[in-house]
């Protein structure tokens, strides 16, 4: 299995539409499949509206389960995946209203999932361990 990450720091720059001509292109070769990882579903929305040559996937995180599911199936699959999922919260949106990091909002709902964040960084430590 060969997996190819489109992504970039800027918005608008065309991700959307080199992920949907890529996957067009390798789907003329094998079995294809995009994941797409952005909240507005570009992907998933211009599928839905027509029909693109591959499937197109998405990856819902906790709260919902079949993040969970679909982490287990690419472990499966041999895909290297990180164990911690972060939450879909609003508290994300409202910190970059607040212009702070999750950990400092007044609330402590949205503060705990601040602790995905933390969980995920001591991954990436041990990893470059
Ligand atoms: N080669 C191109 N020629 C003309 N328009 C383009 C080209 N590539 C992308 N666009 C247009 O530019 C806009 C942004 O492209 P796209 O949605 O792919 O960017 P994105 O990086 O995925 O954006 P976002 O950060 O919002 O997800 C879209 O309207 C798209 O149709
Ligand atoms: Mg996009």
């Amino acid at each position: 299995m060969k997996i190819l990450t489109v992504t970039g720091y800027k918005g608008g720059v065309g991700k959307s539409v080199t992920a949907v001509h890529l996957a067009t292109f390798f789907s003329d070769l094998g079995n294809t499949v995009l994941v797409d990882g952005d909240p507005n579903r570009t992907s998933l929305g211009w599928n839905s509206r027509g029909k693109l040559p591959f499937t197109v996937a998405i990856v819902p995180s906790y709260p919902s389960r079949e993040g969970e599911v679909m982490k287990k199936d690419l472990k499966l699959g041999g895909v290297p995946v990180f164990e911690t999922m972060i939450r879909r919260t609003v508290g994300f949106p409202k910190a970059a209203l607040a212009g702070v990091p999750i950990r400092d909002l007044d609330d402590r709902k949205a503060k705990s999932a601040w602790t995905d964040y933390k969980a995920l960084g001591k991954e990436i430590m041990e990893m470059w361990q």
